[in-house]
């Protein structure tokens, strides 16, 4: 018998806020990375961090926790002010690029905190605890670049109200590809791409694999997840693995759901991935939109057809 997810609220609380983690070394993105945060690269004209966070804040939660590392205070600076760029641009009468530039500064409130030594992505989330408390919150990872138009995180959150617990974002991918992820378990439900996870393993070998489902990096976590992840030994690369500590939690009787994504995701984290996204959005813009595209058609049939 599929089980019945609740369709009205029942006592589980509404994450308010979202914690990001972006401490990470972006080795994929060396030599860029090198001084200046991945995170900062841009996605045609904005940085991909600002995506992420206009995603939070779209889904309800507009305080943000950044979970930064040493070297990448300039993201910080991008959610701030710069009176002497503003005057420049109310000189010019450019309030389009004005508001471009106050928009991120007054969007969200934006918190920050080190975590000290590179451990792992769940030992970065344990960073998030004093600041999140005794709340449900989200988790959304940078490299994971969700379109806008294809918004799934106020479905993840409003579900996590419903059923407390854990819910986590899904996605088919090929088998190929399943060992540089997070992967799930699932058991369907009586709602249409809400699953029952029954049980997770962080990149596992393909032939070890229980499905090709993998985990993207959003996530609405209750706050008994902190002690769950100082029980969590080191897993996979010597890291304390979020997973891992979902895991446990799921052992020890906490409900885990999932909702499946069939949207656009791009893998900002590489460089192939962040052209890919950032020529898709160039393309359905509505001011460069069309004079990139054309120049992208000739370029293909010059260059790429002979
Ligand atoms: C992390 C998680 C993994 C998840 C992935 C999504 O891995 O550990 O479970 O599937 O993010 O992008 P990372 O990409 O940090 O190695």
């Amino acid at each position: 018998m599929p089980e019945q997810v609740p369709d009205t609220p029942q006592r589980a609380q509404r994450a308010k806020k979202a914690v990001i983690p972006a401490a990470g070394l972006a080795t994929r993105f060396l030599p860029a990375s090198k001084v200046v945060p991945k995170e900062l690269f841009p996605v045609v004209d904005r940085p991909a961090l600002q995506y992420v966070v206009e995603e939070a804040v779209a889904a309800g939660l507009d305080d943000v926790l950044l979970i930064t590392g040493r070297g990448k205070s300039l993201m910080i600076d991008h959610f701030d002010r710069r009176p002497d760029l503003e005057e420049r641009l109310k000189a010019k009468g450019d309030q389009a690029r004005l508001e471009a530039i106050i928009r991120p500064a007054e969007m969200a409130t934006i918190h920050s905190v080190r975590q000290q030594e590179a451990l792992g992505l769940g030992h970065a989330v344990l960073c998030a605890e004093r600041h999140v408390g005794d709340e449900p919150f989200a988790v959304l990872l940078g490299d994971d670049f969700i379109d806008e138009r294809d918004p799934v995180l106020p479905t993840m959150v409003d579900l996590a109200a419903t059923t407390g617990g854990i819910v986590l974002l899904l996605m088919e991918v090929p088998w190929e590809e399943v060992h540089r992820y997070g992967v799930a378990v699932v058991e369907p439900t009586d709602t249409p791409d809400v699953v029952r996870v029954g049980g997770l393993v962080e990149k596992p070998a393909r032939e070890d694999a229980p499905s090709n489902l993998i985990v993207v990096g959003r996530y609405v976590l209750p706050p008994g997840i902190f002690d769950a992840i100082r029980r969590t030994g080191r897993g996979r690369g010597g890291e304390i693995q979020l997973t891992d500590a979902m895991e446990l939690m799921r052992q020890e009787g906490t409900p885990v759901h999932g909702v499946i994504f069939r949207g656009r995701r791009y893998d900002t984290g590489t460089p192939e991935g962040c052209l890919q996204a950032a020529i898709r959005l160039a393309c359905d813009r509505d001011d460069i939109g069309p004079e990139f595209r054309q120049w992208l058609v000739e370029y293909v049939d010059r260059e790429l057809r002979g």
